[in-house]
This record gives structure tokens, sequence and C-alpha cells, in this order.
């Protein structure tokens, strides 16, 4: 482990050298070299339309060969993205485990170039390097993201500008998981930075990553692929949010945290405070693995929650020991930790408070959340669980008022074999005249809604808790004021995408949502009124207007909240797009259809993540007024409806120019009431 977090801290020092050049001034420079390198060789078969591996050398081994150029277009999950007809792959030639060096023929550096990676992550063993004929040295690297799809990545080479280099794609990883690498269109000079028709690609790669800086209000400006105001670690991979709370006026955000790589592994959690739920300051890291010896152990702090105690903060949370590194042991476990500050948390000496599963019980066993019971005036616990078939949800009491003693209250709720099992992250709470019971099964978040009775919850109807595709592992919690609201991990392991991965981090968490009772019984969602204070500058207002078939730019940007209102009454068309991160080369579309009120997600051609449909039936909208209020945050998006339906959706965009915002009618007009786009900031600010 320390080596590896060495590792960051070094490429944090090269990145932040580069990050100077990243902020725009990088295009300019390679323009007014244009003409001047232009004497230089040029790489040969820079996208292999050969269809071959002409012009370039194996250097060793058996990975690379002619049957590495392939015109696949697609994998499994979409999209190749490789330029024209051809690009490497790097397991057709001879598998994952092969390894081997691919040599590019020599090239004169200028001031910038760029390429197309995809494959697996492992700065170590997979990279695509730069390197100086005359003494052979690695300039820059740049791993894969674990994902097929190939992702642009620009590297500023002013420093070498002249000088005789060649690329090498290298792969010395045996792994039969992601031991391979893939490549495609290399460009040197200023082509190296747009796609013609005036596109450009986002400056991206481990080469550009800013340098971390907690104090500067600009953290993460530099970085377009960064979301603004959507809480991300600044290296390293997070998923589930865990411990919420308002907490003597501060709200507190921890999260499933792994700080040496943008992947899972040993878990922590991070910790960020905040005042409004909307604007979040770091904190340092509030639990971190046992210490081990133990090479590959994968144990730490898993999902948790907090409780508070008098004076004390208490978090209650899975402890996930390896069992393949500690044979013979429980593998998850609840564990307690305590904290009068809420800054520096000390985990309980006589952990765990509860040693696992109650007898009898699978090992799948997590993700306790605590909450406090008024039906017989208790701290109580939920965890996820199975009956070996079928989700389950386990409720536990405490015992001693505290989180140090629980007792096995029974079954909570056992699933009906249509939301998968085991069940994460369950949480159980009161909202209006129901109580919900939510949690994470097959990989999707589903609540349901019924009745609560002390021991056993009885399910009356059932949803999705977000219906886009980034969404799980949702936490609730009550605020001082007595809100209920939510926050979950705009991730899903099946559906998600980590293009991030390139600049060092994966993950980003919702905004802060308010948890209600939709008027047809299911959860609702809205966006807090605290988002408001967002705001850099005045909204650009529309009012009413009538659009037909011609598409109408109803705004511009990419880190901006859209509201809608359309008066579905004078209403003609049959159907209405909204079209974000827009430009001419890619789009992300939010449709609805009045005839059946479905809302529809589509983000096909949004950029380098998730490619699907996602759809929704919205309930019927009061006064013929269907709203939509959407946050657009550099690559994400949470579409909000005014019924309380909510869609999120990680995109991406590949180019600088995926700003425009725009409507269009279907077979007729759209009466819109009221349309507004409020240019947003960030929450490190
Ligand atoms: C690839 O095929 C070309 C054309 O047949 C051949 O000249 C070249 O030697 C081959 N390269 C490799 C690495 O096998
Ligand atoms: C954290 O709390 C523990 C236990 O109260 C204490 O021993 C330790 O000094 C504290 N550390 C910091 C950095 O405050
Ligand atoms: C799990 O629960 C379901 C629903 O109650 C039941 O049908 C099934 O038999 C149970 N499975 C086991 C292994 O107990
Ligand atoms: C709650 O409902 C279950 C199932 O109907 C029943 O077995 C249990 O006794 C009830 N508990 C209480 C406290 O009413
Ligand atoms: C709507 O317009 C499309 C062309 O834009 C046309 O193909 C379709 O038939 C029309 N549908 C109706 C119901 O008018």
């Amino acid at each position: 482990m320390g080596a590896s977090r060495n590792r960051l801290i070094a490429l944090g020092l090269v990145l932040s050298v580069a990050s100077k050049a990243v902020a725009g001034v990088l295009p300019d420079q390679a323009g007014s070299q244009g003409t001047k390198g232009n004497q230089g060789k040029e790489p040969l078969n820079p996208g292999f339309e050969t269809g071959n591996l002409q012009g370039w050398q194996v250097v060793s081994g058996d990975a690379f060969g002619n049957k590495s150029v392939t015109d696949t277009a697609s994998y499994w999950g979409g999209p190749f993205h490789q330029d024209q007809k051809y690009f490497i792959w790097g397991i057709t030639q001879a598998g994952e485990a092969a390894v081997g060096e691919l040599k590019s023929s020599s090239f004169r550096a200028r001031s910038v170039m760029s390429f197309l990676v995809g494959g697996g992550y492992d700065p170590v063993k997979l990279y695509v390097g730069l390197v100086r004929d005359s003494d052979n040295q690695l300039l820059l690297k740049q791993t894969g993201t674990n994902d097929e799809a190939l992702i642009r990545i620009t590297w500023d080479t002013s420093k070498w500008a002249g000088q005789l280099v060649h690329v090498v794609i290298h792969d010395s990883s045996t792994s039969e998981s992601w031991g391979h690498i893939n490549f495609d269109d290399l460009r040197v000079g200023p082509h190296a930075l747009s796609d013609g028709d005036g596109l450009t690609f986002q400056v991206i790669g481990q080469a550009n990553q800013p340098a971390h800086n907690p104090a500067a209000c600009s953290l993460y400006a530099a970085d377009p692929l960064r979301p603004q105001y959507h809480y991300t670690p600044y290296q390293g991979w997070i998923n589930d949010p865990s411990g919420l709370v308002q907490w003597k006026g501060r709200h507190h955000l921890f999260s499933q945290f792994y700080p040496d790589a943008p992947m899972w592994g040993p878990m922590h959690w991070s910790h960020v405070a905040s005042t409004d739920a909307v604007h979040w300051r770091e904190q340092p890291v509030a639990l971190s693995p046992p210490s081990t010896n133990m090479p590959g152990d994968q144990s730490g702090r898993f999902t948790g929650s907090a409780m508070v105690r008098g004076s004390e903060l208490d978090l209650v949370f899975t402890d996930f020991t390896d069992a393949a590194t500690h044979p013979g042991a429980i593998q998850q476990s609840v564990a307690a930790a305590s904290s009068s500050d809420g800054i520096n948390f000390t985990l309980y000496p006589r952990n765990p408070v509860i040693p696992g599963p109650a007898p009898s019980f699978p090992i799948d066993f997590r993700d306790p959340k605590v909450f406090y019971d008024k039906t017989d005036n208790s701290w109580k616990l939920v965890i996820g669980a199975t009956n070996g078939t079928q989700g389950q949800v386990q409720l536990y009491r405490s015992t001693d008022g505290g989180p140090y003693s629980w007792s096995h209250v029974g079954v909570l709720h056992t699933g009906d074999g249509t939301t998968g099992s085991p069940w994460e992250c369950p949480n159980l709470l009161p909202l209006g005249d129901k109580w919900v019971l939510f949690y994470g099964g097959n990989s999707l978040a589903w609540y349901e809604t019924g009745t609560y009775n002390g021991s056993v919850f009885t399910s009356e109807k059932r949803g999705l808790v977000d219906a886009g595709p980034a969404s799980y592992a949702m936490q609730w919690y009550k605020d001082e004021s007595g809100r209920d609201l939510a926050i979950s991990w705009m991730g899903n392991w099946p559906t998600s995408k980590w293009p991030t991965r390139v600049n060092g981090w994966a993950g980003q968490q919702s905004i802060t949502r308010e948890l209600f009772l939709r008027e047809d019984g299911g959860l609702g969602s809205r966006p807090i009124a605290e988002l408001d204070s967002l705001a850099s500058g005045p909204a650009k207002n529309l009012g009413r207007l009538q659009v037909g078939e011609h598409t109408r730019r109803i705004g511009d940007g990419n880190t901006a909240r859209v509201k809608l209102t359309v008066n579905l009454g004078e209403t003609s068309a049959s159907a209405f797009t909204l079209a974000v991160f827009e430009s001419r080369a890619e789009s992300t579309l939010v449709s609805y259809d009045v005839g059946s009120r479905t809302l529809a997600l589509d983000t096909t051609n949004g950029g380098y993540g998730q490619a699907g449909k996602w759809e929704a039936v919205l309930a019927k909208p009061h006064n013929g007024k269907l709203t939509l209020d959407i946050f657009l945050d550099r690559g994400i998006l949470e579409v909000f409806a005014g019924d309380g339906t909510v869609m999120s959706a990680t995109v991406w965009p590949r180019y600088k120019q995926s700003t425009g915002i725009s409507l269009v009618g279907r077979n007729g007009t759209v009466a819109v009431g009221a349309a507004s786009v409020i240019p947003l900031g960030s929450s490190w600010c």
C-alpha cells in the first residue's frame, strides 16, 4: 500500500506542473507552433487504418501482432469509440494474459499530442508511454480505465517540442482480468486538439490532473470531467454515502473510499462537512482499514450510518474481514466508532457490537442503518441480508440506548424474488402516513412503501428510487429541522463507466435531495432549497414561448440548472425533447411523450459515459403543468420531475463545445410556460 501511495504523490507533483497549461493555454500554444513543427517526422500509420501494424514494431512479447488490429465497433458495454475503422484491441492477438510491447515509428514532438486509450487500469504494467529517442527516457505515461471503450488523452509536450520521440504501448500484465490495453489514433500537433469543424476535445489524462490544494476555492476547475458541486474525491475511489447526519448544525457526508487508486479497494471512510448540505469542506479520513501485513488483504470498513447520542457522534458500520487472507473469520460483523468533535473517530475497543448474522442466517449481512423508532421509543437498526434465495432486511434493537449492544428483533421484510438477493444498504423511515423501506438489490435501488408495527414491515407499493442508471446505495437522514434528506452514490456496478479514472478519481455523490411521499403513495425526491445558493450569475429567463419542430436553443452551460414548465393543455406536439450537453457531435436527450406521460432519458450519443435509454411514466400533472428541474454538472445530470420522479446519469461529454441546451417539439408546438437556465458555481467556494 505504501508503494502505491508514493506513486500517487509522485504523479501529483508531475501533474501540477502540467496543470497550468490545461486551463486553455494549450490550444493557442499548439496553434502558434502549427507550421514551425511541421517539417518534422510524423508517426507512420497512426490510426492503424492499413488494417495491420505496418509502421509499428513489436519490441517484445506476443501480446501485440497484426491480429491486434481490429475493426470491431462495439463490445458488451457499448461502442469502442475508435477513430475511423481500425484500432488496437489488446486481447485479439494472444488473449488477456499475454505480455509485450509495441513501438511507433520515430516522430518529432510538437507542443501537444493526443491519442485514444482503453483497456486495463494498471499504471505500472499497462500504459501508453512517450519515450525520447536519444536517451530512451520515459517522459509521460497513461494507463486505461478497466473499460474497453477508448478515451482521448491529451499531452502537453511543449518541453520536448522538436525532439525525436516515439510511443510505446506497454503490457507487462499477466492478469486474466483487464490484463490488456487498447490504443488508437495518435495525433501530433494542433490536429491533436480538435476533430475539425470547430469541435475541440476535452483535455484529460493523468498528466493533466490539477494539484491538490484544499484551501483553493477553485479546486477542480481545471479538470473538465470534474463535477463542480457534486462531491468527488480528489484522488481515488468512492462509493456508498455513509454516516449521513446533521450534528451540532453541520451536515456530515462520509463515503466508502479507497485513496490509492480510482478503483474499489480496502475501504476507508472519506469525510466532508457542510453548514447547508451543499457547500462541502474536506475533513480528515474518518475510518481506515485495520493494519495488515498480508498482501492483497481487502479487509476494511464498509457502509454504515451515524447515531447522535448526547454530545457524542457515533458511527455504526460493517466491519469486513477478508476471508481469503483471514481463513475462518466471520466476514461481516457490525462495529462502532465514536467522536466528541465530529472529526476524530475512535473505534470501540470491544468491537464487534454485533458479531455476525443471527444463527442459521447466511453470511451476507451488511450496511447497518440506525434510526430512532418512535413506535416503541428505541434505537433500532436495519441491515441488509438474504435468506439464501431472497433479499431480506434484519431488524435489531439497541439494549443500551447507544451503539454498543444490540438484540435481534427478527426479519423485518423478505423479498418476493423480483428485487434480487442479497439486499444491501437498507433504510427504514416514516414518511407522511406510511413507512418507507428502500434498499439495493439486483444492482438497482428499490423502495417499498407500506406499514410497520415495530418489528415487521408490510409492503403495499414498490418502485425504483431513481429511474436513471446512476443511482445506488442511497442513504436517508433527518436533519435538525425535521426534513427527510438523502444522498445517493451516482454509480452502479453493471451500468457504470468510470472514464474519470484517466484523471485519477472515480465516483460522485448526488446532490442532497428531500424525500416525500408522492400522491400515488410512491417515494418522491426533490432538490433541497439550499441548492439555490449555487447560482453563480443571473438566470436566463425565457418566459412563455411556443417551440415547434425547429430546434430552439434556450441556453448554454455545462454547470447549470434548467427549470422548465410546459403547459400541456396548450401543447399540440405529441412529444418534446430537451437536449443538454449538446454539440454537433453529441448530446443527451430528455424527452416527454404527452400521450403516454413517459419521461425518457437517452445517453446513447452523450459522451464517454453510460450509453442507453431509460424511461419512467410520470403522474398526471396538476393543472396540466409539467415541470422539470435539471442539474447539469460537467459530465453528470440529475433530472427531477414535478411528481417526484428522479433520473440520474453520468455522461462525460467528449467535446468542450458540448454545452448547448435546446428544445424541440414533435408534430406540433410545445407551450413553454416558463424556462430558465441558471449558471451554477462550485460547492467548494
Ligand atoms: C503484419 O503484416 C504485414 C503485411 O503482411 C507484414 O509485413 C508484417 O511483418 C506483419 N507484422 C507483424 C508484427 O506480424
Ligand atoms: C483522537 O481521539 C483519541 C481518543 O479520544 C485521542 O487519543 C487522540 O489523541 C485524538 N486524536 C486527535 C488527532 O485529536
Ligand atoms: C426465503 O424466503 C422466501 C419468501 O418468504 C421463501 O419462499 C423461501 O423458501 C425462503 N428461502 C429459504 C432458503 O429459506
Ligand atoms: C407485527 O406484525 C407481525 C406480522 O403480522 C406480527 O407477527 C407481530 O406480532 C406484530 N408485532 C407487533 C409488535 O404488533
Ligand atoms: C410525426 O412527425 C413525423 C416526422 O417528424 C412523422 O413521421 C410522423 O408520422 C408524425 N406522427 C404523427 C402522429 O403525426
